[in-house]
């Protein structure tokens, strides 16, 4: 548990900016600030962040709040974990009680799994540091390959005792239980034995972009060829291979702050590119590149340049990566290695200012890339350029975006001597073909779609008619609660006393019995209730940083909609006044619309059950539904004259 108090200084540290930042590169659009969202895929920027409100909210896929909301969503952590991470981000102490047994029951699977992960990343690292055999065999390897401390340090890397089960039985000793052990691969146990995953090997942590361990990869020192080179933590809860990137925690701000990021295959390229200063650099880890992948970086840049081993299997994976990245709208450039070179091997070869020098005389755009490498084998054989031309403009055909397309057909135009014209008509052909691919895959999802049988009604959702209404309602509260814009006088004294919209707003509805369905709703009109004379209550802050994420994201994303505002008091686009002046009016039209709704709704069914009523000849019923039809009709008609404390129901 965290005391109420550190809750208050970590949401008043967390700005939002500085949070989102840490994931999203943000540009500066008047007052806000822009990217691209991080919650879906897009590639024109639609995320917005509100400095002044404390706020996000992506117009594309409607996701908002606050920074503890950002970090939940982004990182899949509950309320108090995103506080924990928030706080170890502003260095702010946690007071926490101690956990009860039951609370560490409660604890999530991913977040135990996560739990003894970073017990075996600290263990591996003192073991690798402190211990005997870690520093005669796992350090000294590490040295040998020259591989500086700060680097071992930068990537916590560690190395796990040769022994069955040595750390097993070392996390068990503390309180990790066997399950998690297992589920994170980093013990493996049969009916009739345990052992380490690891034993024997050198740890490389994989961290997730929050910095938290979530997987390891283990190097042999043998030369063994039997024995494998790379052991790697199993898929689980918390490792998807194809969404992680060695060292993204590592690179996250360079490749940000350069714009920039370099693509490597391995973990030992990753240090190597580091240790020569280059820290914006990430590795696929020998998995061949995803699109998940792909979009973890074009979270951070849309410049990638692949750097792959100068061998076969390094240009063959290279000219697969083209194509995905550039599908992706992603601007790649090629640095060619020389044949036998990893990019290890080569940054290790030479000092840091040669490295940073050839990278800036040899990195090449795609289609250079391409041209160069196929152009050798092609020279004077029209049916081999043919090919070779075919295959760069199928990659320049996947760009979704005009103008680079243009810029690489000219480039290609000159380099393999074919007029442009001659291009464009190649592309025209290629795309036909790939949209009518795309018609008949839909046409075949609308086919199997139409085959499904329709959902039963416990599977639609409640729908709430008043949800425009209620949304209008709370967010001109939210805005104006403390505003004195109401009047009334006594009718004994003739004393005139004024009132907030606040009050206005939440006696009227009172006064009605008026409730919502929407318990978000429920839940925060009640509060506003209990604080309806409470001078002090800042009802942004209250709901924005409410501990029920629902409720903080509901009020943020109210905050973030300008589109209704506007909606409302424009005529021909234009402001008439602004909606701060109106209240007076506004309100109260707000409640009479309210009001109205509801009454027509309960218009409507009692019109039904008259219906009903008198086809089965049930007198005593119809005059009953009958009479409160009339008072209904009655009421309708006031609403729609004047507004003040009455009744309806
Ligand atoms: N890899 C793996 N399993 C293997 C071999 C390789 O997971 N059996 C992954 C590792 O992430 C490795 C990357 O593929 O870093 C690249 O493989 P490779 O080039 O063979 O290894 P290097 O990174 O060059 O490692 P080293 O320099 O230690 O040989
Ligand atoms: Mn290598």
């Amino acid at each position: 548990m965290i005391d109420p108090s550190t809750i208050e200084r970590i949401l008043d540290s967390a700005n939002i900016s500085d949070v989102v930042s840490e994931f999203v590169t943000l540009k500066k659009r008047g007052v806000n600030q822009l990217g691209l969202c991080p919650f879906h895929n897009e590639k024109t920027p639609s995320f917005t962040v509100s400095p002044a409100k404390g706020i996000f909210k992506c117009f594309g896929c409607g996701k908002g709040g606050n920074s503890v909301n950002f970090i939940m969503e982004l990182e899949q952590l509950s309320y108090p974990d995103a506080l924990r991470w928030l706080a170890k981000k502003f260095h702010i102490e946690i007071e926490e009680k101690e956990e009860s047994q039951e609370e560490k029951l409660l604890k999530d699977e991913r977040e135990s799994m996560m739990i003894v992960s970073a017990f075996a990343q600290k263990y591996f690292s003192r073991f690798l540091l402190k211990e005997n055999e870690g520093r005669t065999i796992g350090l000294s390897y590490l040295r040998e390959r020259g591989i500086r401390d700060d680097i071992i340090t930068k990537f916590e890397l560690g190395y796990c005792p040769d022994g069955k089960d040595l750390f097993t039985q070392a996390a068990t000793r503390e309180g990790y239980k066997m399950d998690f052990l297992e589920k994170t691969g980093l013990t493996i146990k049969r009916d009739d034995w345990i052992r380490d995953r690891f034993g024997g090997r050198v740890i490389f942590p994989v961290h997730n972009v929050a910095g938290r361990v979530i997987a390891f990869g283990g190097r042999t020192l043998t030369n063994d060829k039997k024995v494998a080179k790379y052991l790697n933590s199993p898929e689980s809860e918390i490792y998807h291979k194809g969404r992680t990137l060695y060292g993204i925690y590592q690179a996250k701000r360079d490749i940000t702050k350069l714009d920039k990021c370099y693509l490597v295959e391995g973990y030992t390229d990753v240090l190597s590119f580091h240790q020569a200063g280059i820290e914006n650099v990430v590795a696929s880890s020998g998995t061949s590149l995803t699109i998940d992948q792909i979009r973890l970086i074009r979270r951070f840049s849309p410049n990638i340049t692949i750097v792959y081993d100068g061998d076969d299997a390094g240009i063959k994976a290279s000219l697969r990566g083209i194509d995905m990245v550039l599908e992706e709208g992603i601007n790649v450039k090629v640095l060619p290695l020389p044949r036998g070179e990893d990019p290890d091997s080569f940054a290790r070869s030479m000092s840091a200012g040669e490295l940073t020098e050839y990278i800036k005389k040899n990195e090449t755009d795609f289609i250079k890339f391409k041209t160069q490498l196929l152009m050798g084998t092609v020279e004077n054989d029209p049916v081999s350029k043919a090919k070779l031309i075919n295959e760069i403009v199928r990659s320049i055909s996947v760009i979704p975006d005009t103008i680079t397309r243009t810029i690489y057909i000219k480039e290609c135009s000159r380099l393999m001597d074919v007029q442009e014209a001659v291009l464009y008509s190649e592309i025209r052909k290629i795309q036909n073909k790939q949209s009518e691919d795309h018609t008949r895959k839909e046409l075949q999802e609308i086919q199997t779609q139409a085959a499904k049988p329709a959902a039963t009604p416990a599977e639609k959702k409640t729908a709430n008619p008043f949800e425009t209404e209620e949304r209008e309602i709370i967010r001109v509260l939210l805005k104006y609660f403390n505003h004195e814009v109401f009047e009334m006088e006594d009718e004994e004294t003739n004393e005139v006393s004024t009132y907030t919209v606040g009050v206005y707003v939440i006696s009227e509805l009172h006064n009605d019995g008026l409730t919502s369905v929407n318990p978000k709703v429920t839940a925060i009109l009640a509060a506003m209730e209990e604080n309806l004379y409470n001078k002090d209550f800042d009802p942004i802050r209250f709901f924005t940083l409410h501990p029920d994420s629902e409720i903080s994201q509901y009020a943020s994303n109210l905050l973030a909609d300008k589109y209704i505002e506007s909606k409302r008091w424009s005529k021909g686009g234009a402001f008439i006044e602004s909606e701060r002046e109106l209240l007076y009016l506004l309100v109260p039209k707000l409640i009479q619309e309210y009001k109205s709704k509801k009454v027509k709704m309960m218009l409507k069914k009692l019109e039904q059950q008259i219906n009903e009523a008198s086809k089965n000849n049930e007198t005593e019923k119809l005059m009953e539904y009958m009479g409160q039809h009339m008072k209904l009709k009655e009421v309708l008609k006031e609403l729609s004259v004047l507004l003040g404390f009455r009744t309806i129901s």
